[in-house]
């Protein structure tokens, strides 16, 4: 089922005509007030990953979406594989869509990601070329989707997960064959850098993010992440933030989490929230139950983000919170570890959940 955008608004402004007729003919009782959205409470922007097939494909999607969120981040539609399947060659038409999409909804755009270790296709996986080769690649496809985008998208992911979990170096190829950076590989430990200053010359409005995940562990990996951003910034490189992902579960570190808001804070750069869900599985169990102790549980833990986040990161750094997708339906968890899991604030009926709850408790004093 295609829900055209026209349909969409035809169906919404039905919807709006509906309700206020309703309002109307209820003249001797006050209009019912309107709920509190999450975009409605927080003090910043509030996102979800979102996918076109699923903003075409179901019309409780668009309005939850339209109606609780007023930012949106590509979830896989702008990453190397989609729209440089064969070099040279680019499709945009599904990123338009999203585009188009959320600038008829007055939503900001984060587009995610020009350079990733994965998500790439396989002419450049088997790519066969000297280092200028390498070069021309990687600058061609971000010169090309930047500028296709330039005033567009308020902001990128310009290059995701460099960092190793283990020892906190630069992710290589050459030294982890399973899940080293291509990049790295063949363009030097400086690729980083270079792709933000082909980024900015191509758009040089758009703000520029590095965005990582297990900023919130703490040790190596936080340490080398603000090393990494910090040395960005310190040379002129045109960095505005740093994304913390924040694919977490519900025994995450709630010290370990303050301790990366207020460093990441203290870069100065711009913190986002980039990919939030929180697993009440993590240990993979087949019978799990989503019991009502769990849900209260991760409506307590995104309640303890939004308040931390909200207490520790500068309103002028604070660009914003995002989920990755909203419905536990569209969650990548459980398809990726294969199991149960909940992670997000709406169930797969798009109803509001416990953590929808307590994440808006968390956005408000
Ligand atoms: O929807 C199409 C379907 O129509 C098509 O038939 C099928 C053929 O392969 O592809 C489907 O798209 C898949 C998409 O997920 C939607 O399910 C893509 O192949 C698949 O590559 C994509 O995976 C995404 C993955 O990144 C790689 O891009 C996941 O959804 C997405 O959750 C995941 O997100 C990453 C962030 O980018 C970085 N941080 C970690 C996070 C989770 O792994």
């Amino acid at each position: 089922m295609i829900i055209p955008l026209r349909n969409c608004c035809c169906f919404v402004l039905l919807i709006n005509v509906l309700l206020f007729a309703g309002a109307c003919k209820k003249k001797s009782n006050p209009a019912p007030t309107a709920d509190p959205t999450l975009q409605s409470t927080a003090p910043f922007l509030m996102g979800s990953a979102v996918g076109s097939d699923a903003i075409k494909g179901s019309y409780n999607y668009q309005g939850t979406l339209i109606n609780e969120y007023n930012s949106v981040t590509s979830d896989y539609q702008l990453k190397f594989d989609w729209v440089e399947p064969q070099q040279g060659v680019f499709n945009y038409a599904d990123g338009d869509y999203i585009v188009a999409f959320a600038t008829q909804h007055h939503m900001r755009v984060h587009a995610h990601n020009f350079i990733w270790h994965q998500a790439l296709p396989n002419w450049v996986i088997n790519f066969q070329g000297d280092s200028l080769a390498w070069e021309n690649l990687f600058k061609t496809h971000i010169e090309s989707e930047a500028t296709h985008y330039k005033g567009q998208v308020a902001s990128w992911d310009v290059v995701n997960e460099a960092i190793r979990d283990d020892d906190g170096t630069l992710r290589n190829k050459d030294v982890n064959p399973g899940d080293g950076s291509i990049w790295r590989q063949h363009l030097g430990a400086d690729y980083i850098a270079r792709a933000f200053q082909y980024a900015h010359e191509a758009d040089p409005n758009a703000l520029l993010f590095y965005n990582d995940y297990g900023q919130e562990w703490g040790g190596v990996k936080l340490d080398s992440i603000i090393a990494l951003v910090t040395s960005l910034k310190n040379r002129g490189i045109p960095i505005s933030g740093v994304g913390m992902q924040m694919h977490i579960d519900i025994n995450a570190s709630n010290a370990g989490i303050t301790a990366a808001l207020k460093r990441l804070a203290a870069t100065g750069l711009k913190v986002h929230i980039s990919e939030l869900d929180i697993s009440v599985n993590p240990n993979n169990d087949p019978n799990i139950v989503f019991t009502s102790d769990l849900q209260t549980t991760q409506a307590a833990k995104y309640r303890f983000i939004a308040e931390t986040y909200r207490a520790t990161v500068p309103a002028a750094q604070q660009y914003g919170i995002t989920t990755w997708e909203f419905c536990d339906a569209d969650s990548w968890i459980p398809a990726f570890f294969h199991r149960k899991d909940w992670p997000l604030l709406f169930d797969s009926d798009y109803k509001k959940k416990a953590a929808y709850f307590g994440l808006l408790k968390g956005l408000k004093d």
